[in-house]
């Protein structure tokens, strides 16, 4: 039985190969993409999932617009541009992509993740956050029987070591630490497939030759996503090749041990002056809590690209 998801996403290069990973594997069913402010302001983001999954094939799920604005924080912008040094103006430039050919949802992103999950059984979806976590909390306080009823929630979000954003924190956790803080509080099992993790599945010269080699529309515009956001992350952050950080939440639902994840307690700091947005992560008890949550630490590189350029195949 294909793991069924529901894939809140900011696109974002790596999101939209998240969303054909999801789209391409068979031990996945996309359920339904939701969009939330974050790469982007909340109208690109949203367009921009919508012309994805276009491309991918991925026409007949509900596509549903969430949160404009994080919960409390100033949104993190650079005039309109939100992550524009990385995704560019567009949120997602490079190649250009197919019109959306399908509506949206009329509901709100929160609305749609609470109306599946409760429609839905016991441990039916996972919750696979790619973006600001402010769809999810959105969705616990308007029903907050989701937390008992998802399976889990696997997000791309957050670090152990050392942020992007800031030296301490993440992107997807500063863009809205509080949300972040409420979702990995609550009583559900939480992964975080964080920096320590994506930071090992970068696109080499020889994996874009693979995906180049498939020689379809599709593995072209992969590559030409891979030239761009590569290209920036080498000028912004002085890695020679991207990480496709969203794309290995995703690959930790198709298959758990392609991301080894170790116990621990994870709590995100919203007062700190240098530290705000931290993934606090105690993986040996000091403060004595329970180990409440999941981090990712070690990725399967090779099974990670199969699964990707098997999805790429399958989509094209
Ligand atoms: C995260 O930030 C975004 O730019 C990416 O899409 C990813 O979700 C990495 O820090
Ligand atoms: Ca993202």
């Amino acid at each position: 039985m294909p793991k069924k998801i529901i894939l809140d996403v900011d696109p974002g290069h790596d999101d939209a190969i998240a969303i054909l990973l999801a789209q391409g594997n068979p031990d996945i069913e996309l359920a339904a993409i939701t969009s939330v402010a974050g790469n982007q302001i909340l109208e690109k983001t949203t367009y921009n999932a919508q012309r994805v999954a276009t491309l991918v094939g991925a026409t007949d799920i509900p596509i549903a617009a969430g949160a404009k604005y994080p919960l409390m924080r100033e949104q993190i912008t650079d005039g309109e541009v939100v992550a524009g040094s990385v995704h560019g103006v567009s949120g997602l430039d490079g190649p250009e992509l197919p019109e959306p050919a399908m509506d949206l949802d009329p509901r709100h992103a929160a609305e749609l993740i609470v109306d599946l999950v409760m429609a839905g059984e016991q441990d039916e979806y996972t919750l696979v956050p790619t973006g600001p976590l402010t769809n999810i909390v959105l969705a616990m306080r308007l029903e907050p029987k989701i937390v008992d009823r998802v399976k889990e929630v696997v997000l791309m979000g957050g670090a152990y070591t050392q942020g992007n954003a800031t030296p301490a924190a993440e992107f997807n956790i500063l863009a809205d630490p509080e949300a972040a803080a409420a979702v990995f509080a609550a009583e559900w099992q939480v992964t975080m497939v964080g920096l320590d993790l994506t930071h090992q599945a970068v696109a080499t010269p020889e994996i874009k030759e693979r995906i180049r080699a498939i020689g379809t529309p599709i593995s072209r515009v992969v590559v030409e996503w891979l030239d761009f956001f590569g290209a920036n992350y080498d000028s912004v952050w002085k890695m020679p090749y991207p990480p496709i950080h969203d794309a290995c939440a995703v690959a930790r639902v198709i298959n758990p041990s392609v991301v080894q994840v170790k116990e621990a307690f994870i709590a995100v700091e919203t007062q700190g002056k240098w530290t705000y947005g931290e993934t606090v992560t105690d993986f040996l008890g000091s403060y004595g809590l329970p180990f409440n949550n999941l981090a990712a630490t070690t990725l399967d590189f090779d099974a990670f690209w199969d699964l990707i350029i098997d999805a790429i195949k399958q989509v094209s």
